[in-house]
Parts: structure tokens; C-alpha cells; sequence
């Protein structure tokens, strides 16, 4: 199991195939660990269910363009006032709530 590489073509492609797995099921996910329901209890203070709250400074998601491994990076470290998620969730969490996070997103192709 491939795990949390930084810089990553693998692991990012994993992870994309996973994505596309969500959305092809419109966010409901079992390929993952739920990353809707570590999105639903640990982001949405922030981000909102869409991503677009905006609460706290907090960047709007759904216009995101953010690669997957920037959202790892700033999902697990934190950035200005988003805490710091690496003591809360499993580095397996945090790569499906990033992916989910890609979801919300309008153009995510990216
Ligand atoms: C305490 C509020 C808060 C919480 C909780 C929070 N965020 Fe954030 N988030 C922010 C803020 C503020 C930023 C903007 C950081 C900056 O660039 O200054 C941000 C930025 C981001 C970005 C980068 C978007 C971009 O385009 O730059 C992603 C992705 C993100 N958050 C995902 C998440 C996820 C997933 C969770 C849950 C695991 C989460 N956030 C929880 C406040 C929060």
C-alpha cells in the first residue's frame, strides 16, 4: 500500500481513480474510507456541505483548483487558519476527505 507520497504521480493516480470512483456513485463512497463523513464531521465548520461557506477566511472548495497533493499537503499541516488535520485523522482519512474535496469542486478535472 502506497502511503502518502509528496511528491506523487502513484499515489496521486490512485487517488484519482478514486475519485472518479465517488463520483461516479455522486459522493457516496465504499471503495474509500467515507471521506463525506470525515468531510461532514471535521471541515464543514469551515468549508460548508458544498464547500463554499467560507467561514474563518476559509477557501471556497467548490472553485478550488487545487491538485490532490496540495489538499493532502494542507489537509494534514494546515494553512493559516485551517487546523492542522494530521493529529486528528489517519493519513487514509485524509486522503479520502481530499479526494472528496475534489468532488465539490466545479472543475475538477484538475
Ligand atoms: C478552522 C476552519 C477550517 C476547517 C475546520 C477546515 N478548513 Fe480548509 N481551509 C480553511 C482556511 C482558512 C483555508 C485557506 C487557507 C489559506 O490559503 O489561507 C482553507 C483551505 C483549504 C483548502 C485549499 C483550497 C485552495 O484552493 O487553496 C482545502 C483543499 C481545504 N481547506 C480542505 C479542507 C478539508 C478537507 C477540511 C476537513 C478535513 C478542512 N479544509 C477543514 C479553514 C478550515
Amino acid at each position: 500500500m502506497t502511503l502518502f507520497a509528496v511528491s506523487c504521480t502513484s499515489a496521486s493516480d490512485e487517488i484519482e481513480k478514486q475519485v472518479a470512483a465517488v463520483r461516479t456513485k455522486g459522493g457516496a463512497s465504499s471503495a474509500l474510507v467515507d471521506g463525506m463523513a470525515v468531510y461532514r464531521k471535521n471541515c464543514i465548520t469551515c468549508h460548508g456541505a458544498d464547500g463554499k461557506l467560507g467561514l474563518n477566511g476559509a477557501k471556497d472548495l467548490s472553485i478550488s483548483v487545487l491538485p490532490i497533493h496540495d489538499r493532502i499537503q494542507i489537509i494534514t499541516n494546515g494553512k493559516n487558519l485551517m487546523t492542522p488535520f494530521k493529529s486528528i485523522l489517519s493519513e487514509e482519512e485524509i486522503k479520502a476527505v481530499a479526494a472528496y474535496s475534489l468532488g465539490l469542486s466545479n472543475q475538477s478535472d484538475k
